[in-house]
């Protein structure tokens, strides 16, 4: 038997429920922000995430699934959005046609790490871009629509760690600070981080070695480096968010792990999750669109895992299973022909959910089907109730049944929809 490939997983028909329920409360969120979504393809030009995530990242040095195509050009399965939504944005020339863009998207992205609980080789991810706005106010509406959406599913016990990373300008000599600091650790640094102490020290801080960590822990902060303006707009972010009361920690250490972020960037974290805690992270990407080929335009986003979200999700605290409405029971040859039409109708004319047995099975088994299925009514239609032009309705919650004139079906569930 073939099985599915190691990163991957099956969302199986009894967890259905609660994905399309997240993914309408997604929706349903982002809108309220005025956001529009936007869908991007599942693979692009390999070029683009090179140039935008950057070539020490882990993503691109070592988790990109790519491939040569027939006709000779690299591609890469998506494994991350940003770079995608700003190539549609360049492309599209969204820029000139608004001011502000403020796009979301729910997509499935691919990464080769090495597979754990709430991560994955294939995932989903949610997230939101805004291009347009420098200010801080816009940072403080990105953090706290990540923070909000949190609220919104009833997820407690969020933490979320803040940072600016400065301009380039200030980055610029924050890497050599680090850079300095680092090579006096260079013996004890793993062979990745000896590469990246040539090329981009920054990256260093991403590790995950416990004794590279602790040597991390002394370096230089980024937030000593900052230029006037960079402070400035840091200020103002944390002031917005102390305005809206939204909690956070300051985290002079934390920088992502793409290349592509300037001054602001965030996460949030859940204790519930195990060693995979973050739920999600963005930050400001104000070079990113200029250096793929459009005007420079600041912008801002974040993205989340939905699997780690659900996971973080109390399920006894939300109503989302969709269960059919309605167990329509008809019993023999007679009473199977005439209740074709009338589930017809109740699915067309009524707009219910009905669900009807196709094994032809006997009545005690039928209604064991209807309470595993948690329907509201079963209708039962026999060879008596047909001679008499009637159906038996059931109310399964209360266990109360009645017989009406088929005639009257549809206006009784007209009058009965809650
Ligand atoms: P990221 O931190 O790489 O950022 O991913 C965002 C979130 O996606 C993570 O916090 C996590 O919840 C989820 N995630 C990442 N990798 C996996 C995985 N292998 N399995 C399951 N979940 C995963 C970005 O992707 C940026 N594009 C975010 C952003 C948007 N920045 C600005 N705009």
């Amino acid at each position: 038997m073939i099985k599915n490939i190691k990163g991957t997983k099956d969302i199986l028909p009894n967890e259905t429920d609660l994905w399309q329920y997240v993914e309408l409360k997604i929706h349903h969120f982002f809108k309220k922000y005025g956001y529009k979504e936007i869908r991007t393809p599942s693979f692009e030009d390999s070029a683009l995430f090179h140039r935008s995530i950057g070539e020490e990242t882990d993503i691109v040095s070592k988790e990109m699934y790519s491939w040569i195509d027939q006709g000779g050009k690299s591609l890469t399965l998506k494994p991350e959005v940003t770079a995608s939504v700003v190539r549609a944005f360049n492309q599209h020339n969204l820029g000139h046609e608004n001011k502000i863009n403020k796009l979301y998207y729910i997509d499935s992205l691919f990464r080769r790490e090495r597979p754990q609980k709430g991560r994955y080789r294939q995932f989903q991810q949610f997230g939101i871009e805004t291009m347009g706005s420098d200010r801080p106010e816009q940072d403080a509406e990105i953090i706290a629509m990540a923070h909000n959406l949190y609220k919104f599913l009833k997820i407690d016990g969020i933490v979320i760690k803040l940072n600016s990373i400065g301009s380039s300008d200030s980055r610029i000599k924050y890497k050599k600070a680090l850079g300095d600091y680092l090579k006096k650790y260079e013996n004890d640094l793993s062979d990745l981080s000896k590469k990246r102490l040539q090329t981009n020290p920054l990256r260093i801080l991403d590790t995950k070695i416990n004794s590279e960590i602790d040597i991390i822990k002394q370096a230089p902060k980024i937030t000593d480096y900052l230029d006037s303006e960079d402070k400035q707009h840091y200020d103002k972010v944390r002031e917005y968010l102390n305005e809206l009361e939204i909690k956070f920690i300051e985290d002079p250490l934390l920088v992502r792990g793409l290349d592509y972020y300037s001054r602001t960037v965030f996460e949030i974290h859940s204790d519930s999750l195990g060693s995979q805690n973050a739920l999600c992270g963005g930050g400001r990407y104000d070079c990113l669109i200029e250096e793929l080929g459009g005007k420079s335009t600041p912008a801002i986003g974040f993205a989340a895992g939905i699997e780690r979200l659900i996971l973080a999700l109390d399920k006894e605290k939300h109503d989302y299973m969709q269960n059919p409405y309605i167990y329509f029971v008809a019993l023999g040859e007679k009473a199977i022909k005439c209740s074709l039409k009338i589930i017809d109708d109740l699915r067309m004319k009524n707009d219910l959910a009905v669900v009807t047995d196709s094994l032809n099975r006997n009545l005690k088994a039928q209604m064991k089907e209807a309470n595993k299925l948690n329907v509201s009514y079963s209708i039962i239609l026999g060879e008596n109730e047909l001679k008499d032009n009637k159906l038996i309705i059931k109310n399964m919650s209360t266990g109360n049944q009645e017989e009406i004139a088929i005639d009257e079906l549809s206006f009784f569930f007209k009058n009965n929809i809650k």
